[in-house]
């Protein structure tokens, strides 16, 4: 009988056909030989196959979570059973998380990958020892290539890293899609609530926000978005949305989702504004952006759910999916981004984690983009695989658009 977890992987396995094609290279070529490639990146079936496509391109790879709650148990043994050394165990505490990081990098890695900046983060202040055999890195989300891009200026990060995050085909399609179907599947697999006529707010309309807001609505949601960049606020009314301050928001939002990747944004000014029933979560990298601390302090009683906890306040019910983390991925039923997305940004992980074998010595300390090349050869073997054609330039047509004197 197969395991549950190898189960998962070969599922997810067969709606990859970009990273499949990637990975029948690899077993090939092996342009991975040699190396030790660290990772610490949400463990379930998705990443899997991007692990075993690492693994076929002849680098040995050592995992761990980069969320105590994102974890799938079966799919880590499954993984640790096919060879890999995995370290990821869901529900760790942050001790027994930083210290699974620690086991990777006991490995000496040559490569890393994060989701998040975690392991970028031990490895400059506390792990310096594995620091000089690294030749580069990439990071998969917006919040590590903020965190990168901090450390950058502040002169402090000291190899190349690969901003995977940045690049069209990771958030034109992970983060806008991805996040917007897998945080709202996630929340009704978890809640059981009927989208349709209820207020949802969703906090910042960027690409993540911009997808929640868009599939909420579809599924006939009153969505409501609350921003702080007058440019994407605007942006949010013209797609036709109700745009208001957190604290007009708070008052009749039944739902609340936020995504904005920063700090306190429902806090213990907005939670007395709230309707009893309200249903908080958050999409965002860290579990910062709710004031849970807030909530505990100041509630008489907390019911636990698989995945809710119920904080009663002033005879008034305030539900939390999944602790504030990610809730696409960290409640019970919570599987992340589809399968055809992760397609998609795992696709480009491994090219650049190619990119950055072959030339990481020569790039200078900091964040890189991911090579246009890269990019538009991920997006031709997708069209190729979901069988669409794509005109091409003429010469004549080439030459107009790089002419200045063809006018009226
Ligand atoms: N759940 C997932 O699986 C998943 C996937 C991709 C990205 N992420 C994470 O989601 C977060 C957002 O990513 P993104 O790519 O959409 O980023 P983004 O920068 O495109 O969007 C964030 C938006 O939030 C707004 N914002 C900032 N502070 C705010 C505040 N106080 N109130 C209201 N709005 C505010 C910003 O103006 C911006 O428009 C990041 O933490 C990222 O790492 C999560």
């Amino acid at each position: 009988m197969t395991h549950t977890g190898e189960q998962k992987i070969q599922w997810a396995q067969q709606y990859m056909p970009v990273l499949n094609a990637i990975r029948e290279r690899f077993e090939k070529e092996k342009p991975l030989t040699g190396h030790r490639i660290g990772m610490a990146l949400h463990v379930e079936a998705k990443t899997a196959c991007l692990v075993r496509t690492l693994a076929a391109g002849g680098a040995e790879v050592y995992i761990t979570g980069c969320n105590p709650l994102s974890t799938q148990d079966d799919v880590a043994d499954a993984l640790r059973e096919g060879g890999i050394a995995c370290y990821a165990q869901r529900g760790c505490n942050t001790e027994e998380y930083y210290a699974a990081i620690d086991k990777v990098l006991d490995a000496h890695p040559t490569l890393t990958i994060d989701d998040g900046m975690d392991l970028i983060n031990r490895v400059h202040l506390d792990r310096r020892d594995a620091l000089p055999g690294i030749v580069g890195a990439c990071e998969e989300t917006t919040t590590g290539i903020h965190r990168l891009r901090a450390m950058e200026a502040d002169g402090k990060l000291e190899f190349p890293v690969i901003a995977v995050n940045d690049t069209p085909m990771k958030h034109y399609f992970d983060n806008v899609h991805g996040t917007g179907e897998s945080a709202l599947a996630s929340i009704m697999l978890t809640t059981n609530v009927l989208l349709a006529g209820r207020h949802v707010v969703v906090a910042g309309y960027g690409y993540c926000g911009r997808g929640v807001a868009t599939k909420a609505r579809a599924l006939g949601a009153r969505v409501i978005v609350t921003e702080i960049d007058p440019r994407r606020a605007l942006q949010a009314h013209f797609d036709g949305f109700d745009v208001m301050c957190m604290e007009e928001a708070a008052k009749v939002g039944d739902l609340f989702i936020t995504t904005t990747g920063n700090c306190s944004i429902i806090t213990g000014r907005h939670f007395p504004l709230m309707k009893s029933g309200a249903i908080l979560s958050n999409a965002g990298h860290f579990n910062n952006e709710i004031e849970i601390p807030w909530l505990a302090e100041h509630a008489s009683a907390v019911e636990h759910r698989d995945g809710i906890d119920t904080y009663v306040i002033d005879g008034k019910k305030i539900h939390l999916l999944a602790e504030g983390r990610l809730v696409n991925l960290a409640t019970p039923k919570g599987m992340g981004h589809p399968i055809e997305v992760m397609d998609l940004s795992f696709a480009v992980q491994a090219l650049s984690v190619e990119y950055v074998a072959k030339h990481g010595r020569e790039l200078a300390a900091g964040v890189h983009d991911v090579p246009t090349e890269i990019d538009e050869y991920i997006a031709r073997l997708k069209l190729a695989a979901v069988g669409a054609t794509l005109d091409a330039l003429t010469a004549e047509q080439e030459e107009y658009m790089c002419s200045w004197n063809h006018g009226t």
